[in-house]
């Protein structure tokens, strides 16, 4: 019996991981609906008790009356829930799943030397360093005078992901300068709920148990952190989904293309809450919108002069093949050869031609539009063998059709 067993923990943990998010992000997201929806409240009654808000919905077979005390009751509730357990483990899950990915695995898919030469510890460290730093920043900010001036704060704070962005798809792979924005955002999310959030709500318990009138301060810092993290959300979702979309993280221009679509989130999620608070404004998400557009357009090529490709001859099927032993087999094959690669990844080898033409389109995504393939080009593949893979299948192609 053979167990690979990273791949089992790996699946473990990124179920995990995904099914925590969606309880965390799913609350996160039904707070700061109902907060939105709130109302005052009708009764003089509730007004007097200190019930700021109120809203009625109707779900799962029942109607709930849900209303919100600014900054608390008056007595202490006998039964109080605390929503912190699902943003704790997903991060713990995801930095687990960061660590058995990305630094056990740092030769494959986080280094790339044409980029910068780093050994497995030293990329470990400068992929941490990014993720205490980018908090450290965000928190410096929140807390300065800065950070009462949303406008100003989400120039300053958008700004330094953007800076962060470029410099790690200076450093890293694509995928790991991705993953490791995505983590620095997702570590700000969960220091928000850990460091912020949760003991200020503590303050104001323990203020109620005392007996005392809880300091209204410590509920508007915990509203200001959670409505960052509402903005912050659709900038990780993309970024835990870019995996499967090379378009994005391959290439030199892909910082851009991330930090263009990290940005159109943000008048997209805007509409949404604006419109929770009963306002329907559809510039917001027309601008949303228009913004994933003008990304995939620039994506595409649009500042770019399409230059006709040239390929001097006819690539021959021999050379195809040829080219795919040299850059590919180590890892895509029945019986790989490659350090650490115990199975063809994906399932994908091309150990005959069948294989190869069976898999054309999959090579040309990979391998000749972008350069995503092989992993961190360590096989030193060059434009001219990218085109020649890409000519030569194109060929086989055609020849294919031929009767
Ligand atoms: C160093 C090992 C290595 C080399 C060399 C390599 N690959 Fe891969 N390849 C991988 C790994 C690992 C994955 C799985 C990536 C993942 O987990 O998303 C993969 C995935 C793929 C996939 C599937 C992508 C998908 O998500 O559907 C294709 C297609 C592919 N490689 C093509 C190639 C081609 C073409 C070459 C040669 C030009 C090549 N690879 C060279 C390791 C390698």
């Amino acid at each position: 019996m053979d167990v690979d067993f990273f791949s089992w923990l790996g699946l473990a943990l990124r179920w995990f991981h995904v099914m925590l998010a969606i309880m965390w992000i799913g609350a996160s997201f039904y707070f700061v609906w109902l907060d939105l929806s709130l109302r005052p409240a009708k009764s003089k009654a509730d007004r007097d008790k200190g019930v700021s808000g109120e809203v009625w919905a109707v779900h799962g077979g029942g109607f709930y009356h849900k209303q919100k005390y600014m900054v608390a009751p008056s007595h202490m509730p006998e039964e109080l829930h605390w929503f912190k357990w699902e943003s704790y483990l997903t991060f713990i899950s995801g930095f687990l799943l960061l660590c058995l990915v990305y630094y056990f695995n740092a030769d494959l898919y986080l280094i790339d030397k044409a980029k910068m030469v780093l050994t497995p510890l030293q990329a470990t460290l400068t992929g941490v360093m990014f993720l205490i730093g980018g908090w450290f920043f965000y928190d410096t900010l929140c807390k300065s005078p800065l950070g009462d001036n949303v406008k100003v704060f989400s120039v300053l704070w958008a700004g330094a992901l953007v800076a962060a962005c470029y410099a790690l798809c200076q450093i890293f792979t694509g995928r790991g300068a991705f993953i490791h924005v995505g983590a620095m955002i997702g570590t700000a999310m969960t220091a928000n709920v850990f460091a912020i959030i949760i003991p200020n709500q503590k303050k104001v318990v323990k203020a109620l148990l005392a007996g005392d009138k809880p300091d209204a301060k410590y509920g508007k810092i915990a509203k200001q952190r959670s409505m960052h993290n509402n903005y912050m959300t659709l900038p990780v979702l993309l970024i835990m989904l870019s995996n499967h979309y090379p378009v994005l993280y391959s290439g030199s221009y892909n910082w851009a293309i991330l930090s263009g679509l990290g940005l159109a989130s943000w008048p997209f999620r805007h509409f949404f809450n604006l419109k929770d608070r009963g306002i329907t404004n559809y510039w917001y998400a027309a601008a949303g919108i228009a913004g994933y557009i003008f990304v995939m357009l620039a994506a595409s090529g649009l500042f770019t002069p399409e230059k006709p490709v040239e390929v001097a001859q006819a690539v021959s099927a021999a050379e195809v093949r040829q080219i795919v032993r040299t850059h590919c087999s180590a890892c895509h094959s029945d019986t790989p050869v490659h350090a650490g690669i115990a199975i063809a990844p994906k399932g994908v080898m091309f150990d005959t031609m069948d294989e190869i033409k069976q898999n054309a389109p999959r090579i040309i995504e990979q391998a000749v539009k972008n350069d995503t393939m092989p992993l961190g080009n360590e096989t030193g593949m060059t434009d001219d063998d990218r085109k020649k893979l890409g000519a030569g299948l194109e060929a086989l192609e055609k020849s294919g059709k031929q009767p």
